[in-house]
């Protein structure tokens, strides 16, 4: 069992959870993602990771209940337990391996969005204790949704924008680059993660700026072990499943409006029969070893 530490509510549909969970914690990189089974007739869950401390063997998760499931979830207090608690799982972001005196030499913009920001908080922190601090856009749509701020604050140069400009910057994501780089602002590389549509806008604006984006798939997983098929999404010319294959990826190369479409099918069940007939071969089968619908 995996035992709650400290559970509280960030903003008003949002909840954060402290996990004792060492073996996930020993080996977690920023990127990656964990599943959750509350009991063991549970739903696996897929949850982004949004800190971890190796000494004390913790993870911290931050959700927001769309589901029978994460409503359920959202009401675990500290002294609950997790029955499961896998991971970690997916592929570390890039960065991670790369040459650290390199990446000191990049200008990084972190573009996040609503309960997005829980995963680009870890990013920013590694980047930070290897002496490299990003910029870093927080967008949420008003001034009680914004998450994390004292956080980011601590680790990165940090810029807030409400979409109703109650708070800091008014205006989406998009509005506050574009005000970044009028102001002399220059970036080698972008990472933006949040709700689909934001990441689809920021790569349009990026692509147009000649930035090169990373964005996370994390919001298609359904079963993230590369079974079900609900990831699975076109990035160049080849078929990729965020769970496996990511869940970041190149997001100039990500087909956003097909995995939007998709995501839509996929919630119901002649939806997703659609989409197994369409797809074959091809519809999952992500984990490499089962062989898709074959
Ligand atoms: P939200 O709808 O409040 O949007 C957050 C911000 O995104 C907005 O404030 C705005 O700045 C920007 N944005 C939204 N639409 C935009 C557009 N058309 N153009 C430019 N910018 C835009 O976000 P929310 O309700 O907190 O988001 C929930 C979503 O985030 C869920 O769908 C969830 O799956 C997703 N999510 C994604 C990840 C990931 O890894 N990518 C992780 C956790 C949650
Ligand atoms: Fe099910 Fe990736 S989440 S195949």
């Amino acid at each position: 069992m995996y035992k709650i530490l400290k559970a509280d509510k960030l903003a008003a549909n949002i909840y954060r959870m402290e996990v004792e969970a060492p073996r996930v914690a020993k080996h977690c990189q920023p990127g990656q993602f964990i599943i959750v089974k509350m009991d063991e007739k549970g739903e696996r869950i897929p949850l982004t990771i949004c800190d971890y401390d190796r000494e004390k063997g913790t993870i911290t998760i931050v959700f927001q209940p769309v589901g029978a499931s994460t409503m359920e979830m959202a009401r675990m207090q500290a002294g609950d337990a997790f029955e499961d608690f896998v991971g970690p799982l997916g592929r570390p972001s890039e960065f991670v391996s790369e040459d650290i005196e390199e990446l000191k030499k990049k200008r990084i913009l972190f573009v996040a969005g609503g309960v997005g920001t829980a995963p680009v908080y870890p990013q920013v922190k590694w980047l930070c204790r290897r002496g490299i601090r990003a910029d870093a856009i927080i967008g949420a749509k008003t001034k009680d949704l914004v998450i994390l701020e004292k956080e980011f604050q601590e680790v990165c140069n940090l810029y807030v924008t409400t979409d109703d400009g109650s708070y800091q910057r008014k205006g989406m994501v998009t509005q506050a680059i574009q005000d970044l780089i009028a102001e002399g602002k220059q970036y080698d590389i972008c990472v933006a993660i949040g709700p689909m549509i934001m990441m689809k806008f920021v790569c349009k604006l990026t692509k147009e700026l000649g930035i090169p984006t990373i964005v996370s798939m994390n919001p298609i997983m359904v079963d993230g072990t590369g079974m079900c098929g609900a990831c699975r999404l076109t990035v160049g010319d080849e078929v990729k499943f965020a769970c496996v294959d990511g869940p970041e990826f190149d997001g100039h190369l990500v087909d956003f409006d097909q995995a939007m479409k998709r995501q839509q099918m996929y919630k119901t069940e002649e939806g997703r029969a659609v989409l197994r007939l369409q797809e074959g071969d091809t519809h999952h089968g992500g984990c490499g070893l089962c062989g898709g619908d074959k």
